[in-house]
């Protein structure tokens, strides 16, 4: 803040007080004059007294006036004066965090010693790592984890980018992006109609439109390369199976000649920057629990709060 607005400020506040303190002492009528003096205010024959405000609550007035003195004193307050106890927010902020460290910090270096495989068969490190998917992951893939139009299902056995550990914990630390070309220019509408057919047809589905047989050849020449012969899909190119019926971006054929004629560019963001190495362990556990666990892991336990402070923890 320049000196200019921290004067300022400081004039305006003292200013403030010292009107508050005349306020209160200048309006207030000695006692002296009984209780009974009117201001010689009437109406529909109800008088206005004219007594002075009862002492406790001057008193109340006065605590407050030496309260906010004393606050301006050992707080930052005035202008650029930063109070006598040095207190600040990211102090304050950086404390809570030191405390959280303190009190995770030997909780996550046990939990990332421990293989993923063994994790998912702790129940209080898959409750921790619940409460850290509500608050990083839940907003795109839901509180179930079931995902949405455009956000993969989590809890099936149907991995877009593979589903062991290893392959989970790339997803979450480096993030994917999903890029399938648009083809509306170069199969034109019949020629979308004909692979969309044909797509349909892998998973054993009748399409309204459109000749399959047709779409097959085109299927040859131009979806092999990412999604395989049997369009089975390539989990290192992020190419999902085109022949299970499970869709990220809809089964109608409505929406795969969308998807087809305009292309799709899902985006997982990477999390190493946001979250650590440790809680992407414990994240990776608590995935691969929801379609590897004991009893699928209970997705109830995500809503309960008792440790709020966990997200203050990188
Ligand atoms: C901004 C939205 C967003 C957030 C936040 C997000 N994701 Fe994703 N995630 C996606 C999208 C979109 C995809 C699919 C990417 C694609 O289409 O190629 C994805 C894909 C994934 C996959 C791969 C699924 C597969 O089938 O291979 C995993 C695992 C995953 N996310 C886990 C997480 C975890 C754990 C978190 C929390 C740390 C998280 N995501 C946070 C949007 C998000
Ligand atoms: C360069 C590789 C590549 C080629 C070539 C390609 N795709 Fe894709 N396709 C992808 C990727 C990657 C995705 C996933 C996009 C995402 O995650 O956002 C995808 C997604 C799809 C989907 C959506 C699947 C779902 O679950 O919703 C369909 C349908 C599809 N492709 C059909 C085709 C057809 C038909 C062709 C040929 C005309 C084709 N793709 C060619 C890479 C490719």
């Amino acid at each position: 803040m320049s000196t200019f607005w921290s004067l300022w400020i400081i004039v305006l506040t003292t200013i403030t007080l010292i009107a508050l303190v005349y306020l209160l002492f200048s309006n207030r009528k000695s006692t002296n004059k009984g209780p009974d003096s009117t201001t010689g205010h009437v109406y529909d024959g109800i008088e206005e007294y004219d007594n002075p405000l009862p002492l406790w609550w001057l008193y109340m007035f006065v605590i407050t006036i030496v309260f906010s003195v004393g606050y301006l004193i050992a707080y930052p307050g005035m202008g650029n004066f930063k109070g006598v106890l040095g207190w600040t927010q990211i102090n304050q902020w950086q404390k809570d965090v030191d405390k959280a460290e303190e009190k995770y910090g030997a909780i996550f270096a046990q939990y990332s010693s421990t293989p993923v495989e063994e994790l998912i068969h702790d129940k209080k490190a898959l409750k921790m790592a619940g409460r850290i998917f509500s608050n990083n992951c839940a907003q795109c893939h839901g509180s179930d984890a079931r995902g949405s139009y455009g956000f993969p299902n989590l809890t099936d056995s149907e991995w877009i980018y593979g589903g062991s550990a290893e392959e989970i914990k790339t997803t979450i630390t480096h993030g994917r992006t999903g890029a399938m070309p648009a083809w509306g220019t170069i199969l034109g509408e019949d020629g979308i109609k004909n692979v969309s057919a044909y797509v349909l047809s892998l998973s054993d589905r009748q399409a309204a439109v459109g000749d399959a047989e047709l779409g097959s050849e085109k299927f040859k020449l131009f979806c092999v390369a990412c999604h395989t012969a049997d369009g089975t899909g390539n989990p290192a190119l992020g190419a999902p199976n085109l022949a299970n019926n499970i869709w990220l971006y809809g089964g109608s054929q409505g929406l795969i000649q969308r998807t087809i004629n305009l292309g799709r560019n899902g985006a997982m963001p990477a999390h190493q920057e946001l979250l650590s190495s440790d809680k992407i362990h414990l994240l990776t556990a608590y995935i691969y629990s929801l379609s590897n666990g004991d009893s699928k892991t209970d997705l109830s336990l995500n809503n309960n709060n008792s440790e709020p402070d966990l997200a203050l923890v990188k």
